[in-house]
């Protein structure tokens, strides 16, 4: 059966992404074969797209697209059937194997999670990876304790895609959310989605004051990293919780160990791509409940085709996109 993908090869050295004719016998392994409605563009699917970083882990050509919702048109296993409609994030899709941008593509049953009966396909990509991470996120405070009611939650990077739905989440979980924000413009956004405040994006990202500063926050979800958090952790309450999710503002950290033995500070790290699936199915779950339907439509997105990735990709990796990308796979 042929179908249309996002090819990345390289030829001659020079890397290119276009739509190209494949068929089914060149998709990966996988017992369930799944037809992709959605996928979405994040910056790492940029990386892949241009070649500007090492996310493909696999031979080219390769298919990107580290996030899909499809529907199931043929499976080995008893726990998916023809028509269902499920979601993939991570485990390694569109780095290790093939992505969601191909129209068809066979997938691993341990790797999928059923689309929750709350959500259409397209709101499953608007939210995607960002949103599955800002979940996790939320999931992880509350885990090491944090309420409602305690006191400030901060979250950086908050206009983009993992910031916005944490502020959504949080909000609606009654936690008094605080947006820390290098986009002004932002501010009708942020506090429709449930901000309780905004802050700019400077006062974190200064740095520390002193290893242990005034307590600020009982709780964070941060995606910028960095002086950020450096910062935040500086300033968490006892007891606190941290989740550190993202590197926005770089990699590097450089704290002390006060907060976490003068005041029982966690340090709770995310990775969605490895996400176990018990943990998985309740984000997703979740995700569908707990994320109100008026902060999800008033979420920034744009739809594009697959033709059109190649070009959103060098905008998102030039900074130049506001929210989620969803991609229209069956656009072509
Ligand atoms: N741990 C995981 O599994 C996981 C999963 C998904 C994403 N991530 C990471 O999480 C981060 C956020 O992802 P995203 O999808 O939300 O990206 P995004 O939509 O591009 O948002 C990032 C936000 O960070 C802020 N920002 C941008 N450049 C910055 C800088 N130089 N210094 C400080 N803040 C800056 C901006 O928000 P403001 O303008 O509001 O400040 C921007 O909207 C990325 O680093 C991404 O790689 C991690």
């Amino acid at each position: 059966m042929a179908f249309h993908a996002l090819v990345v090869d390289d030829s001659d050295g020079a890397r290119s992404a276009s739509v190209q004719e494949c068929t089914t016998d060149q998709l990966p392994d996988g017992a369930v074969e799944v037809a992709v409605r959605y996928s979405s563009l994040n910056y790492k699917d940029g990386l892949a797209v241009t070649g500007e970083g090492q996310i493909i882990r696999a031979p080219l050509p390769f298919v990107p697209g580290i996030d899909l919702v499809g529907e199931v048109t043929a499976s080995e296993v008893e726990a998916y059937s023809p028509g269902d409609m499920v979601i993939q994030t991570g485990y390694g899709l569109g780095e290790n194997y093939w992505g969601g941008y191909a129209q068809q593509q066979r997938l691993q049953a341990k790797h999928l999670v059923p689309l929750p009966s709350g959500l259409t396909p397209q709101e499953a990509m608007i939210i995607g990876t960002a949103g599955f991470t800002a979940m996790l996120s939320v999931m992880a405070l509350e885990h090491a304790g944090v309420t409602p009611g305690q006191g400030e939650v901060v979250v950086t990077g908050a206009s983009g895609g993992v910031g916005s739905t944490a502020i959504a989440l949080l909000a609606s979980l009654g936690y008094t959310a605080v947006a820390s924000t290098g986009s002004e413009n932002a501010r009708p956004y942020l506090m429709a989605l449930g901000a309780d405040r905004l802050i700019p994006r400077d006062d974190l990202g200064r740095g520390p004051n002193r290893p242990l500063d005034s307590a600020r926050w009982v709780g964070a979800v941060d995606s910028v990293g960095a002086e950020t958090l450096a910062a935040i952790l500086s300033q968490t309450d006892r007891r606190g919780a941290v989740a550190a999710c993202g590197l926005a503002g770089g990699p590097d950290l450089n704290t002390t160990v006060f907060p976490f033995i003068l005041r029982g500070v966690t340090l709770a790290g995310i990775d969605s791509n490895t996400s176990p699936q018990d943990e998985r199915r309740t984000a997703w779950q979740r995700l569908s409940t707990d994320l109100p339907h008026e902060a999800l439509e008033r979420m920034l997105y744009e739809v594009v085709s697959l033709a059109d990735v190649p070009e959103a990709s060098r905008t998102i990796l030039d900074g130049g996109v506001r929210g989620r990308v969803v991609v229209d796979v069956q656009a072509g």
